[in-house]
């Protein structure tokens, strides 16, 4: 199958579209970006995401809120071993994000795409401004259940739930989309509020872009002798294989990504996909990325370039595991002659166009909810997630 209908085929992508003609002519009359605030949102955009702890104070809360959710992670006697966990592993954690500046960046940098995203929006997009973002993280400040609550009272119009997970997992996006059901179980929906869902977006064109911008970055960094042998090593997230063989769409659509940015790279390297972060001692899927550099190592091979390909902002996994244990002291021990790691797309222009088109061509769509998402996983035995897709398909009026 050639690359180029891959998209198509898995049903990954939104339509890219160019801002039309139309939204440029009304620019004119957008919202200023300064009154955005004091003025009724017509648009709520709800950013959401895992969120990491802002300063070493909120690790235990943060472990806590993860190692008790069972969309993430299955435990046994969860509500026990999940705080016991999260209470032993504090310390170590702390230690972690001390080392990276002392809290996680991903707040900074959600709140900076929200702002320059809503800009954007009201001036290519003035028949749905003005647009407000809304950060939602499931396991840190400001949480998503505050989120709602917030949206409830600005008396937002159309609210997106726009998960910033680019691949789809439900151990991931599902859980913040888990959530959101869990918390209208007890509460009323506020009335006259339009809901939609912009769930996945691993092959949007100007995601590819970034990604390919922040290779070609790095790859300049190489002398042109050296260049064309580097190896791209495209790391992303592990799952355990529990979650993978239950059929978690998350490996395949992080796959359709490397392959698009590789086809808009022209396979001007050699490259591979591996996976990182596990935990644990139950199997995951692999090749993890340090046991991968182990390996090309001994192949003989000697530059490597790490792109973390599944988060968009810096986090924790980027900044120490990446940066800190496998580009200074993994590349030390194993002697590796140069090795750097790209960005992650963060503010860059070509990002925040993505996500401007990926809203825009979402708004103006039909379909306010993807037929993929209220499919379940073909060995989910999670009864939340049959009510939970059951209320969204309501709640999206499909
Ligand atoms: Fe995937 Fe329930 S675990 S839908």
């Amino acid at each position: 199958m050639r690359v180029n209908s891959l998209s198509n085929f898995l049903c990954f992508g939104r339509q890219y579209t160019k801002f039309s003609a139309v939204a440029r002519r009304n620019a004119s009359v957008a919202v200023n970006p300064a009154d955005r605030d004091s003025t009724k949102p017509k648009t709520g955009i709800m950013m959401l995401n895992m969120g990491g702890p802002s300063n070493i104070n909120q690790v235990y809360e943060y472990l806590l809120r993860i190692m008790t959710d069972r969309d993430m992670i299955q435990l046994p006697v969860q509500s026990k071993l999940g705080p016991w966990i999260a209470k032993r592993r504090t310390a170590e954690v702390q230690k972690k994000y001390s080392e990276i500046g002392g809290g996680s960046p991903i707040l900074q940098w959600t709140t900076q795409q929200g702002e320059l995203l809503c800009e954007k929006l009201d001036k290519i997009s003035p028949e749905t401004a003005p647009h407000k973002y809304y950060v939602a993280f499931r396991y840190a400040d400001p949480l998503t259940e505050d989120t709602l609550e917030r949206i409830r009272n600005d008396g937002v119009r159309h609210t997106v739930l726009f998960s910033q997970y680019p691949q789809y997992s439900c151990s991931t996006s599902g859980s913040s989309f888990n959530a959101i059901y869990n918390y209208y179980r007890t509460r009323e929906l506020p009335s006259e509020m339009k809901w939609s869902i912009i769930d996945r977006w691993a092959t949007h064109p100007l995601l590819v872009k970034t990604f390919v911008e922040r290779i070609k970055e790095e790859l300049a960094h190489f002398s042109s002798e050296k260049r064309d042998d580097v190896i791209i090593l495209f790391s992303a997230h592990s799952l355990p294989l529990q979650v993978v063989n239950r059929g978690d769409s998350y490996p395949a659509e992080v796959g359709a990504t490397v392959a698009l940015v590789m086809q808009e790279l022209n396979y001007c390297n050699p490259y591979s996909l591996v996976w990182q972060s596990k935990v644990g001692p139950m199997p995951w899927l692999g090749p993890f990325t340090d046991e991968a550099l182990k390996g090309y190592i001994k192949q003989g091979k000697k530059n490597f370039i790490l792109v973390p390909i599944a988060f968009v902002n810096e986090h924790i996994e980027t900044l120490h595991e990446l940066d800190i244990e496998y580009c200074q002291e993994l590349a030390e021990e194993l002697g590796i002659e140069k090795i750097r790691r790209a960005a992650t797309p963060n503010v860059h222009p070509l990002f925040i166009d993505a996500l401007a088109d990926i809203v825009v061509s979402h708004l103006r769509s039909k379909q306010a909810i993807n037929p993929k998402f209220l499919m379940r996983c073909p060995h989910c035995v999670n009864l939340n997630c049959d009510a939970s897709k059951s209320w969204y398909a309501k709640l999206c009026a499909i």
